[in-house]
């Protein structure tokens, strides 16, 4: 019997009773449980085989319980929430005491914040506790954007995924942390950092030279595929290159005609990145399982979410 089920009540029995299920959020299926059960939250990284020192998003209902989680909320931090919550927006923050260092990975700030789906909000809704989400795949591989991607992962082991359907976003949250109560880029993500600078002024990047990633999602290798993957700005040349093999190949647009395509994914014909980016993570779980020698995908215009996709597929091409 297949584990994906849309009944919120059966979500609730088995969140209650301390076990973890995956949920549905507008960016990507989380590996759920209760913040405060230590035996949810061990079962949520073994059963990632994360490390217990990269710490997990904690998912709330609404920015009215922010003040049970965080504490010290520089303004800019306040503006950001009122601006896109609920939605694909993680804050750093300085922790409440009652956050459990198991979420934290035993740093004194925590990451937090409202999903914009409707399946997840109804779940929070009628649960006492809010939930601590990582995504809801292996440690270092593809993200899952659909309730079967999950059940591909952790059918032997899972109780349960709550169906929300295909994820709209369909890329992980933007993460911002605060140093001065000014904004940071932890991690890009489904929003683009033009639209939160548009808020709160000019969000500083750390780059790969600062010290241990603050984020392990900043990791230089995650989100990636078994198949060895190439990112070209000209794929046809890359595929002179490489002869002879069964190429898969990813593109934004513009389909391309050429003999040696095994597998061809266009993730939006009509050039609308936000399209592309929900696309993105179904087009590498289709590829990825479809026997191929390698994967050619192309680089995206380097602005909005188009940088988000192309530091996904960097992170997608080392191994
Ligand atoms: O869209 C998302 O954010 C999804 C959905 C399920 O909400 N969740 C997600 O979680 O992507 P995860 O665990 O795959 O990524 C969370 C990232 C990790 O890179 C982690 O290191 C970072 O958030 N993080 C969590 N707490 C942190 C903290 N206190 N300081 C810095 N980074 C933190
Ligand atoms: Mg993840």
């Amino acid at each position: 019997m297949s584990i994906i089920s849309n009944s919120i009540p059966k979500a609730v029995t088995l969140l209650n009773q301390e076990q973890i299920i995956a949920i549905p959020t507008e960016t990507v299926y989380g590996l759920a449980g209760n913040i405060y059960s230590s035996r949810a939250i061990e079962s949520i990284f073994t059963m990632k085989q994360r490390p217990f020192f990269n710490p997990l998003i904690v998912h709330i209902k609404s920015a009215d319980v922010l003040f049970e989680i965080a504490r010290d909320i520089p303004e800019k931090a306040a503006l950001l929430a009122k601006a896109f919550w609920p939605g694909p927006l993680t804050l750093v923050l300085k922790k409440h005491i009652t956050i459990p260092d198991l979420v934290t990975g035993g740093k004194d700030t925590v990451a937090v914040r409202v999903p914009n789906h409707p399946v997840i909000l109804a779940l929070l809704n009628q649960l006492a506790y809010p939930l601590a989400a990582p995504s809801a795949n292996p440690f270092g591989s593809i993200s899952p954007t659909t309730a079967i991607h999950v059940a591909d992962y952790f059918e032997e082991v899972l109780p349960m995924v709550l169906d929300g359907g295909a994820c709209q976003r369909g890329i992980e949250s933007t993460i911002i942390g605060f140093e001065n109560g000014e904004p940071i880029l932890y991690r890009m993500g489904s929003l683009a950092v033009e639209d939160i600078e548009a808020v709160v002024g000019s969000v500083k990047m750390i780059t790969h030279d600062d010290i241990a990633p603050v984020a392990p999602g900043m990791l230089s290798k995650h989100y990636a595929p078994l198949t060895t993957t190439f990112l070209a700005a000209d794929v046809k040349k890359k595929l002179i290159s490489i002869p002879n093999q069964k190429i898969g190949v990813l593109v934004f647009q513009k389909r391309i005609e050429d003999s040696n395509i095994a597998q061809q994914e266009v993730l939006s014909p009509t050039g609308n990145l936000a399209e592309a980016a929900s696309q993105l993570y179904a087009a590498l779980h289709r590829l990825d399982n479809s026997h191929l020698d390698c994967i050619i995908a192309e680089r995206f215009p380097d602005f909005g979410l188009g940088k988000t996709i192309n530091d996904r597929l960097k992170r997608a091409t080392q191994k």
